[in-house]
């Protein structure tokens, strides 16, 4: 029986791969969560498979060295997935230093501690032992023209603090990977939506706002583009990597749906008006009045849009979901979540989002 460790498992994508993988493996393999529980990570999100006897949560934060080597120590771990990361580029364009805490030293910490575990004294590592580090397309920059793509061999040019701390994390695991044959592969993913996003991203806080009649700001112009993929098509794609890629690997992960932002936000409006009975009391509030156009972002990307042809022509997977099917399906999880949106949004969310949006 395989043991994964997962970092950030009580998060958005790492929630999603754990539900996943235990509907695709059952009991044949055993999951240890480990995650700090900031303000992203939600136990929440993991109903349903806390009373497994393969799984395991440990609260660690994954910059605590002795936290994590003991959990090497107590387990003999098969796979790491990584996903542990401050994930929110308006945030790290507020306060960078816990990005690069988390996501390029607690990142370090993890592939020291998974070196050490799984090397042998001649330098060679214990057999089937494999590390995946779960990244982003924001590290290769910004594409001005259309019909340009992210590749694995696009140079990288990180802009924000947040995708700059992203590419050093990446850097050091090739790092690991070159000079120490380190076991590992890199996936680097365009926009993910669907159940158990956090309301600070795009797609929820759009949704969130426009049922409750409030305002929907979008950033400059609206015009920037995003490449958005349904996340179980995106842990699907972690999971047949680690079975199936070839290791020191990188794989670029996209939806091949590319949209602006203001597209976005219309379909949500069109779709919540489709979806909400005529009836429901929610639905008056529903109209393109809402869009509210609002200072850009410092540092704006303009387009992201991802080449998947490696992953395709090496490992067969391919993005199943219609951006039209995930956005249904992600709505359809909101109206049936309205209880934890109300525990997400208590609290620290309401000071965040007022000096965010300056309401
Ligand atoms: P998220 O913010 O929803 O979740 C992050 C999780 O990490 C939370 O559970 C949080 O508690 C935990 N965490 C944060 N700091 C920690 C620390 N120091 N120690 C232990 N746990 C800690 O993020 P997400 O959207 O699920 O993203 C997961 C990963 O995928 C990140 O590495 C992100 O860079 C990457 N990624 C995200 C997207 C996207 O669209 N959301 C796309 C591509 C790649
Ligand atoms: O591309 C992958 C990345 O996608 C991940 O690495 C990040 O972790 C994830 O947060 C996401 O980053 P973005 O900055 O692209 O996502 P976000 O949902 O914050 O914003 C999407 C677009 O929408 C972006 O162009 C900014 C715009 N936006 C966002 C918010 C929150 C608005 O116009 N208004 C808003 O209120």
């Amino acid at each position: 029986m395989k043991t994964y460790l997962v970092t950030g498992g009580a998060g958005f994508i790492g929630s999603n791969y754990i539900h996943y993988m235990f509907r695709k493996y059952g009991d044949a393999i055993r999951i240890i969560n480990v995650d700090a529980l900031t303000y992203a990570g939600n136990l929440e999100n993991l109903k349903g498979v806390a009373e497994r006897e393969n799984y395991a949560f440990i609260k660690a934060d994954i910059c605590d060295k002795s936290a994590i080597a003991a959990i090497f120590a107590a387990n003999d771990i098969d796979r790491v997935v990584h996903f542990a990361a401050e994930s929110h580029v308006d945030r790290s364009i507020k306060n960078p230093e816990v990005f690069v805490q988390t996501n390029v030293l607690g990142t370090l910490v993890m592939l020291n501690c998974a070196k050490n575990a799984w090397e042998n004294p001649d330098g060679t590592y214990q057999q089937d032992k494999r590390f995946l580090h779960v990244s982003t397309d924001e590290v290769y920059g910004s594409l001005e023209e259309e019909g340009t793509y992210f590749y694995e061999t696009t140079p990288y040019d990180p802009h924000s603090p947040y995708s700059a701390s992203k590419a050093g994390s990446d850097m050091l695991v090739r790092s690991y990977m070159d000079t120490y044959r380190f076991p590992a592969n890199i996936t680097n993913c365009s926009n993910n939506y669907g159940p158990f996003q956090f309301p600070e991203k795009l797609i929820p806080l759009m949704i969130n706002n426009a049922l409750q009649g409030k305002n929907l700001p979008v950033y400059g112009d609206g015009k920037n583009v995003r490449d958005w993929l349904y996340v179980e098509d995106h842990v699907k794609a972690i999971d047949l990597v680690q079975e199936k890629g070839r290791l020191y690997e990188t794989y670029n992960i996209g939806g091949h749906n590319e949209k602006q932002n203001i597209e976005i936000v219309k379909i949500i409006l069109d779709t919540l008006r489709d979806m909400l009975p005529e009836q429901d009391p929610r639905r008056k509030h529903i109209s393109y009045d809402l869009i509210t156009y609002v200072e850009d972002r410092k540092g704006h990307d303009r387009r992201y849009a991802i080449a998947p042809d490696k992953i395709k022509a090496e490992i067969g997977w391919e993005p199943e979901t219609r951006f039209s099917e995930g956005i249904r399906l992600t709505i359809q999880w909101y109206f049936e979540h309205e209880e934890w949106m109300k525990h997400v949004t208590s609290g620290d969310y309401q000071k965040y989002y007022e000096e965010m949006y300056q309401v």
